[in-house]
């Protein structure tokens, strides 16, 4: 069957020239070798280049400022992205679950980590169901680990809806379009519900997503890793020795 007859040329375009066909499947001799997983990853150990080093006997008495420090040194580093942590979660029925979001702020203590997700989400609903979570963050640049683990609670609808203000356009869009996690039957159906609140927000720029919420995960251990190509990998992990909130931090080496 010609291309055109497929619906791969439409009218008026050029048709492929005579000639091999350059589609991979149409020549089974170049087609690579299915490889596995051991295969591929083959002589490539995680963290075989020159990192930085953790003097851990000098960390700060509590965790925020050493996460500011190395977050500041992850973005003069390059590292993509290094705001995007992942949020783990478990479910009614106690199976965990996970994915990555963008943590919004911590607070100068390390106490308080704040992050937005829509409250009807299956994340939201994990959350409502069991308010505590874990956010882990690796920076391979440098080796880095950060693991934080705490009780979460939802803030008030004034403090999401400020905080959903400050988002950008797009966000917003795509925070009012909702339905996060439903099955979608169709792209165009997914463009026609973003068109649909494109609208809104243009008529109504204060608007603010239903269930749009700002969470904050009060840690009770905080755990910096920094790894090391012989594998002398130092650990530090902070510990919350007060109540809820309280910025009172015990420090422990761990053993790699
Ligand atoms: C780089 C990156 C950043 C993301 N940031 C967010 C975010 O800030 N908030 C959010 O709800 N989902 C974010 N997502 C999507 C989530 O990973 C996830 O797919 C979505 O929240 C649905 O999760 P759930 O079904 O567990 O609720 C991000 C995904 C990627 C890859």
């Amino acid at each position: 069957m010609a291309a055109e007859e497929e619906g791969l040329t439409g009218p008026g375009e050029a048709r492929p020239a005579p000639g091999p066909d350059p589609r991979p499947e149409s020549r089974p001799e170049h087609r690579p070798e299915p490889r596995s997983v051991p295969e591929l990853l083959l002589g490539r150990p995680p963290m075989a280049r020159p990192l930085p080093t953790f003097d851990a006997e000098a960390a700060p008495a509590e965790p925020g400022p050493l996460f500011v420090d190395w977050l500041a040194t992850a973005l003069d580093a390059g590292v993509p992205d290094p705001q995007v942590v992942t949020l783990s979660t478990v479910d009614a029925d106690g199976v965990p679950d996970a994915r990555v979001l963008v943590l919004r702020d911590v607070d100068a203590a390390g106490t308080g980590w704040v992050f937005s997700a829509a409250a009807d989400s299956p994340k939201g609903r994990q959350l409502a169901d069991h308010p505590a979570a874990a956010l882990t963050v690796y920076w391979p640049q440098l080796g880095r680990q950060v693991r934080v683990r705490g009780t979460v609670e939802r803030a008030a609808d004034l403090v999401a809806a400020a905080e959903f203000a400050t988002r950008s356009p797009a966000a917003r869009v795509g925070a009012l379009v909702g339905r996060q996690s439903e099955p979608l039957a169709s792209l165009e159906e997914y463009d026609e519900a973003v068109a649909v609140a494109r609208r809104r927000l243009e008529a109504t720029p204060d608007a603010v997503a239903a269930g749009h919420a700002v969470y904050t995960l009060w840690a009770h251990e905080v755990e910096f890793w920094q790894g090391d190509a012989q594998r002398r990998h130092v650990r530090l992990r902070y510990t919350r020795t007060g109540p809820v909130r309280t910025p009172e931090w015990s420090r422990t080496l761990l053993w790699p």
